[in-house]
């Protein structure tokens, strides 16, 4: 195992992601080797905390996320904390000081990662004040972590990318998809390259389509004022989605190099046909929850969560049908959806096959079973296969059976967090995992074509019932082509 070292400097620590992801990865990567004594992390935010009232409430995070039944003492004295004001000179010199003093006492080796989990805004500013201040001046590695979102749409992330360009250089900027740490996401690209019977028949020949859906069970939360200014379509299709897209239809990279594998995924995002602004509403349908009944509870609608919600016409749902215009896959509909208060926690990918020529072995009114690959992300980890098998005595010929892989029930795998995966990878200099530049700018140019054309017209919302798995146009996008959503 290598033991990457640094110092990692949180811009953000009093906030929720430092408590319900960062604090609790540091720690699994401590407990299992990944990280030995050379590290230390600093916390920076507004409040006037203490190293004491950080390393508190980071005890408090490993103990809600993990319940270990150790002593964290020796872990959380790795952990400092500085009141900083982003905007503030002193605030960086302060930092610097405090970063050299540590890494005299940690050996890091003068490596340093700027993990930015905070609000935007301040993200192009803060990486010129690193600059500018001197905290890039060290004699080992400096990395900028960022979280999401990239900008609003193609032109702010344009500016975002300038800002942090003029600061950092491109293989020095790590952004976060949590997605691609999932390790079901991750093992797309094994279940494809590494397996004949699946990568001979990827393709529009053998794959009539492929769906993928990611739905949640929890509404807006406190978060209202991040999520109406962004809806579904900026907070999960131009990332995550759309990732998981282009690692489906991917062609095999040469090698496993960061580069290779990313431009891959680059040259598939090209490829995804964009619409004219008068045909959008055939591919992309939008909605937003109302009342309903979620695993059991009755829970409001969207517009009643928080008093600026009322009237709002963010999108909480979106359903789409993607095409990608090269030779493997011309003709074959990738249909994504997702969404807030749905019927399940879930992320999964169903891969439906063609039927053969003349297949005689139908199950019941001559219906047959299409074979499909699941993969499902999460919350269970796996494969199912579905295939046909002779259904003895009865008169039909043929059942659906399945072939069925859980990860998460193999003894011993105990699958890492995403971002217990991500912030190790960025340590280690890893940024396959990562979306580069060229992928955040051709997802914007093409959710901002739908989101343009979304703006124009007022949709009736709410239109779909909290509990559900969206408005009934989301099944019509399926329907008018022959196919319908496999049951998550
Ligand atoms: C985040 C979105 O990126 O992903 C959230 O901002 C969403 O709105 C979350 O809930 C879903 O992630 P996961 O890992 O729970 O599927």
């Amino acid at each position: 195992t290598i033991q990457p070292r640094a110092v990692i400097v949180i811009f953000g620590a009093t906030g929720d992601l430092a408590k319900r992801k960062l604090f609790p990865s540091i720690y699994r990567l401590y407990r299992s080797g990944k990280l030995d004594e050379h590290f230390a992390v600093i916390g920076l935010a507004r409040r006037p905390w203490t190293d004491e009232v950080l390393r508190e409430n980071v005890e408090n995070s490993i103990q809600d996320a993990l319940s270990p039944d150790e002593d964290l003492s020796e872990f959380i004295s790795h952990f400092y904390y500085k009141s900083f004001d982003v905007t503030e000179k002193e605030s960086y010199q302060g930092l610097n000081e405090i970063i050299q003093n540590l890494e005299g006492q940690y050996q890091t080796e003068g490596n340093r990662l700027f993990y930015l989990a905070m609000a935007p805004d301040f993200f192009g500013a803060i990486a010129n004040q690193l600059n500018d201040y001197g905290l890039k001046n060290t004699s080992g590695w400096t990395r900028l972590v960022i979280e999401k979102p990239f900008g609003h749409d193609l032109p702010s992330a344009k500016k975002l990318n300038h800002e942090l360009q003029a600061a950092f250089r491109e293989d020095q900027i790590y952004r976060i998809d949590h997605y691609l740490g999932k390790e079901m996401v991750q093992n797309i690209e094994v279940i494809r390259f590494a397996n004949g019977i699946f990568e001979h028949l990827w393709n529009n020949r053998f794959i009539s389509n492929i769906q993928i859906t990611s739905s949640e069970t929890l509404g807006v939360e406190e978060r209202a004022r991040y999520y109406d200014t962004s809806g579904a379509t900026r907070d999960m299709v131009q990332n995550h989605m759309l990732q998981m897209v282009a690692l489906l239809a991917m062609e095999p990279p040469i090698s496993l190099t960061t580069e290779e594998v990313r431009s891959e995924k680059i040259k598939v995002l090209r490829a995804l046909r964009m619409m004219e602004t008068n045909e959008i509403d055939d591919y992309f349908i939008r909605g937003q929850y109302g009342a309903g009944t979620v695993k059991g509870n009755s829970v409001i609608g969207y517009q009643d969560e928080d008093e600026q919600l009322e009237n709002s016409r963010t999108e909480t749902f979106v359903a789409g049908k993607l095409l990608i215009d090269n030779y493997r896959w011309a003709g074959v509909p990738f249909y994504i959806r997702t969404g807030k208060r749905m019927t399940e926690k879930s992320t999964k990918i169903v891969i439906e096959f063609k039927d053969i020529p003349m297949n005689l072995y139908y199950q019941k009114d001559d219906q047959r079973n299409p074979n499909l690959l699941v993969i499902n992300i999460q919350p269970n980890e796996g494969i199912t296969l579905c295939l046909n098998a002779r259904k003895s005595g009865e008169g039909a010929l043929a059942e659906p059976i399945q072939l069925a892989y859980h990860q998460n029930a193999v003894s011993g795998i105990n699958t890492p967090e995403a971002y217990e995966k991500l912030i190790y990878d960025s340590m280690l200099g890893d940024a396959t995992n990562f979306t580069h530049w060229d992928e955040v700018a051709l997802s914007w140019q093409f959710v901002d074509k739908i989101l343009e054309n979304w703006s124009e017209n007022q949709p009736a919302f709410p239109n779909y019932r909290s509990g559900s798995m969206g408005p009934e146009a989301s099944d019509e996008l399926l329907k008018k082509d022959g196919f319908h959503w496999w049951p998550i």
